[in-house]
């Protein structure tokens, strides 16, 4: 990461701090709810342990990748090779957070679920097992990542993955006319202002009332923060849910006036 991507993100995260509320804050029941029972939920769901069990395996897998980076991916790696252990250090979402979108499914139910960016699957992984009768689609540019996570998926034996391999600037159209609607989308790949505007731009087409959107890193860059800024705005944006690493955005027309929440995770 650069420097001054670093000092930006470290001044970001000190104003968080001071900003984040508790539940005993928050006055909208909808976020109250949330963070009660989702951001607050720390049950151990045994769904976690095959998962969590399948990484600490990939932590030690020194089998080398040809990576070939479509977007803003990883600051601190330049190098096109690169294995599996370190890509799972730099690119993969940490237990805390892939077990926060594992929750975010069963609260919500979603069902219809795309994913862009799927690296080695992990996340993807507690995607597919918080619901066992969704689908979930997952997009990945790099074809020899993209074969990695399909092994993965059938190691772990996940049958309702559907893996789309390419880049989202060529195919994000396609897929989303399969799916018809969404009812969740993470958005983890490409960390560009301009990419993440059109992707999100994209998918809004698909969305209804309780369609939940997960944007990553939104302090990640001045870009990813000028994104997340653009998003917040947007007029089909109703409410938003900043936990710092992540920015949820909803669409509910329940929330009559336009409301921004900074919620401590
Ligand atoms: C941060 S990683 C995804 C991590 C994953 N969601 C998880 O939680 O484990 C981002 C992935 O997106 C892919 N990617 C980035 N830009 C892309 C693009 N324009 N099209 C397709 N894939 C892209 C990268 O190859 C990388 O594997």
């Amino acid at each position: 990461m650069q420097l001054g991507d670093l000092l930006e993100k470290g001044l970001s995260w000190l104003h968080y701090v001071w900003d984040s509320k508790t539940k005993y804050k928050i006055h909208s029941p909808f976020v109250f709810n949330f963070d009660t029972k989702v951001l607050e939920n720390d049950f151990i769901y045994p769904e976690y342990k095959s998962i969590e069990k399948f990484r600490k395996g990939l932590a030690k897998n020194q089998t080398v990748l040809n990576v070939t980076d479509l977007g803003a991916g990883s600051k601190s790696l330049e190098s096109s090779k690169r294995t599996v252990a370190e890509i799972l250090e730099t690119s993969t979402k940490k237990p805390k957070y892939s077990q926060l979108q594992f929750r975010i499914v069963r609260y919500f139910q979603s069902k219809k679920i795309l994913e862009l960016g799927t690296s080695l699957g992990i996340t993807t992984a507690y995607l597919s097992k918080a619901s066992n009768e969704g689908q979930i689609y997952t997009i990945e540019g790099c074809p020899e990542i993209a074969a990695k996570a399909k092994q993965h998926f059938e190691q772990l034996e996940l049958h309702n993955i559907i893996q789309k391999n390419g880049n989202f600037d060529d195919i994000l159209g396609e897929v989303l006319n399969e799916m018809g609607s969404v009812d969740m989308v993470f958005f983890d790949g490409n960390h560009k202002h301009i990419p993440t505007v059109n992707y999100f731009e994209q998918v809004l087409p698909y969305c209804h009332n309780d369609t939940v959107l997960i944007f990553d890193d939104i302090y990640w860059s001045e870009e990813m923060e000028e994104a997340w800024a653009f998003i917040k705005n947007h007029e089909r944006i109703t409410l938003t849910i900043d936990i710092f690493e992540m920015g949820l955005a909803f669409l509910r027309k329940e929330s009559l006036a336009k409301e921004h929440f900074r919620v401590w995770y």
